[in-house]
């Protein structure tokens, strides 16, 4: 979801109005997801390595999450949206991380999309911490080094039981994976659009449907 600062900063405004205008973005993305029969839509909001922005803007993502996760209760459930985390949420602190679990818990039955937001997500320390564990389990004599391969790595994997990923889109004209979802994307069909998130809506959202509807998927076959 980049370009909510570039966004603000055309408008002579502070970062932060980019990003609160980036989570009304997230709000129209669940929605066109939704009513396009997406059965799973993942945001990055916030990367293990966003803790280098200065301490202001951190509160204030903190802050607009806090909003967000009380307000969009009602939403989430009406629409019938399952709530899920991936990251490290937890060093948000205990009072963001208890609202966050208690959305989780009251959504689990919905099942018309599921909307994954990756919160202090980093997809190389999720990658390490899966190889950790198998070493773990391999050290403890309950598995043997040769049954680690790609189903045990994607097993612990924080995405383990979602759907393979089809479609990573990423705003503001970046082209890079920036850590997000990388042992996920290894057949992911990539879309890269120059319009900044929080213009990304509908149109948008369906312009890349359609682009991801004319790509041919092979998966290394012919
Ligand atoms: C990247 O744009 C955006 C972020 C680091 C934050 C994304 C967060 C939200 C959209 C709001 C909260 C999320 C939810 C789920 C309610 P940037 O700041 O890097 O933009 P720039 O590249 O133009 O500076």
């Amino acid at each position: 979801m980049d370009g909510n600062g570039r966004w603000a900063q055309r408008r002579h405004l502070p970062r932060v109005a980019g990003h609160r205008a980036g989570a009304e973005a997230v709000r129209r993305a669940m929605q066109a997801a939704a009513d396009a029969g997406v059965e799973v839509l993942t945001v990055y909001a916030f990367s293990s390595e966003n803790w280098r922005r200065s301490e202001e803007e951190v509160s204030d993502l903190k802050g607009l999450m806090r909003y967000y996760v009380e307000r969009e209760l009602d939403t989430l459930q009406k629409e019938g949206v399952r709530l899920q985390l991936i990251g490290e949420p937890g060093a948000f602190g205990n009072d963001l991380y208890d609202r966050l679990v208690h959305s989780v818990e009251q959504t689990q039955a919905n099942s018309r999309l599921t909307l994954v937001v990756a919160l202090n997500y980093g997809s190389q320390g999720e990658i390490a911490a899966a190889a950790r564990e198998l070493a773990r389990r391999a050290v403890a004599g309950e598995i043997a080094p040769e049954q680690i391969d790609e189903k045990a790595i994607e097993g612990l994997l924080q995405t383990h039981g979602l759907p393979p990923l089809d479609l990573l889109i990423r705003t503001s004209g970046e082209v890079r994976l920036s850590n997000f979802l990388l042992w996920q994307a290894a057949y992911a069909e990539l879309v890269f659009t120059d319009v900044l998130w929080p213009d990304f809506d509908e149109q948008a959202f369906n312009a890349a449907l359609s682009e991801y509807a004319r790509r041919q998927r092979r998966f290394g076959g012919r």
